[in-house]
C-alpha cells in the first residue's frame, strides 16, 4: 500500500499508480504490460485463486518478453522479471488502492449491471482526479459511466487478447470525456507500448464493429450453402490477404462471446441487419461446440 501511496499522482499529472479490476485474461495481461514499462500496478479480484494464477502467468509471460531483450543475459533478465514483478501488487479488496490511483481499468465480467455496482462504489472513494477506464468489448461506455460522478473523466480503454502480444489500444471518448482525460490516456497507451486510436462509442468501437459482422457474414453464407467453410476461410486468407478466416477466427473468438455481442447489439438496433442474429452460430453454443476453448467449433481441434 505505501507503494501506491506514494507514487500516486496529483492532479494534472501523469499516470502513474493503475488499479486493474478483474485479474481474469485481459486484466492481468494489462497488469503485466502496466507493470514492465514501470507503472506501479494493484490488480484486484473477488478470488484469491485468480489472482494466484495471474501473479504465475505475469511471471511466466515476463521471461518470455525478457527472453526477447535479453537473449541469454541471465542478469539482465532477472533484474527486469525482478523490478516489473515489484511493481505489481495483488488484493481482492478494490476500495483500498482507488483511494490513491491515478487509474482505474474495469476489466471484469461484461455484465452492465455488475459494471454499475462496481463503479458506483468506486466514485465514492476514489480521488478527484482519478480517470475511469472501462476495457468492455461490446457495452457502451457512455451507458457504464451514467452511475459515476465523474463523466468527463471516464473513457473507454480497449485492449486486445493476448494484451502483452497485440500492439493496438483502442480509447473511446463519450460526448463527455474531457480533453484532459483522452489526452492522459492516449499517453499513457503510448506509455504502455501501445499504439493508441481515437474511437466514438459506438457498438464495437473499430475493430470488433467491422470483425464481428464480417464473420456474421461469412457464416450467413455458409448457412446459404453458397460456399463451404474452408473454401471461405482459403478466400479470404489467399483473397484478401487476412492472417486467418473469418470461420476460423470465430473458433477462436468462442461462439458464446461472439452469440452475445452480436445479441446485444440485435436488441439495441434490431433494423441493422448487419446484427441480425446467426443461427449456426447458435445451434453450435446449443450444443457445447464453442469453438477452439472446447476442442470443436466449426472445426475440430484436438
Ligand atoms: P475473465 O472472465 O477472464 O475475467 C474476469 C474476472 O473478473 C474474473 O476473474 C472474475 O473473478 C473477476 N470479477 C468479476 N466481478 C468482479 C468484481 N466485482 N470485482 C473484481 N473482480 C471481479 O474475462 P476477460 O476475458 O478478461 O474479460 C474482461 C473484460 O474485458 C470484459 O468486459 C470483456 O468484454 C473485455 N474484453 C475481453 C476480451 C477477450 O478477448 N476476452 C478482449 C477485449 C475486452
Amino acid at each position: 500500500v505505501s507503494r501506491g501511496l506514494a507514487s500516486s499522482a496529483v492532479a494534472g499529472g501523469p499516470i502513474k499508480h493503475i488499479t486493474i479490476i478483474g485479474g481474469g485474461l485481459m486484466g492481468s495481461g494489462i497488469a503485466q504490460v502496466a507493470a514492465q514499462t514501470g507503472h506501479s500496478v494493484t490488480l484486484v479480484d473477488l478470488n484469491d485463486v485468480v489472482l494466484k494464477k495471474a501473479d504465475g502467468s505475469i511471471q511466466k509471460n515476463l521471461q518470455r518478453v525478457a527472453k526477447k531483450m535479453f537473449k541469454d543475459d541471465k542478469s539482465a533478465t532477472e533484474q527486469f522479471i525482478g523490478k516489473a514483478m515489484q511493481n505489481v501488487k495483488f488484493t481482492t479488496d478494490p476500495l483500498e488502492p482507488v483511494k490513491h490511483t491515478d487509474l482505474v481499468v474495469e476489466a471484469i465480467v461484461e455484465n452492465l449491471n455488475l459494471k454499475h455496482k462496481l463503479f458506483t462504489s468506486l466514485d465514492k472513494v476514489a480521488p478527484e482526479h482519478t480517470i475511469f477506464a472501462s476495457n468492455t468489448s461490446s457495452l457502451s461506455i457512455g451507458d457504464i459511466a451514467s452511475v459515476t460522478k465523474r463523466k468527463d473523466k471516464f473513457a473507454g480503454l480497449h485492449f486486445f487478447n493476448p494484451v502483452p502480444v497485440m500492439k493496438l489500444l483502442e480509447v473511446i471518448r463519450t460526448k463527455e470525456t474531457s480533453d484532459e482525460t483522452y489526452n492522459k490516456l492516449m499517453n499513457w497507451g503510448a506509455a504502455v507500448g501501445k499504439t493508441a486510436i481515437t474511437c466514438k462509442d459506438t457498438p464495437g468501437f473499430v475493430v470488433n464493429r467491422l470483425l464481428v459482422p464480417l464473420m456474421a457474414e461469412a457464416l450467413r453464407m455458409m448457412e446459404r450453402g453458397d460456399a463451404s467453410a474452408k473454401d471461405i476461410d482459403i478466400a479470404m486468407k489467399l483473397g484478401a490477404g487476412h492472417p486467418m478466416g473469418p470461420i476460423e477466427l470465430a473458433d477462436y473468438v468462442g461462439h458464446d462471446t461472439t452469440k452475445s455481442i452480436i445479441d446485444g447489439w440485435h436488441e439495441k438496433f434490431p433494423d441493422n441487419p448487419l446484427f441480425a442474429p446467426v443461427k449456426s452460430l447458435a445451434k453450435l453454443v446449443e450444443e457445447g461446440k464453442l469453438g477452439v476453448k472446447t476442442g470443436e467449433g466449426f472445426y475440430k481441434y484436438k
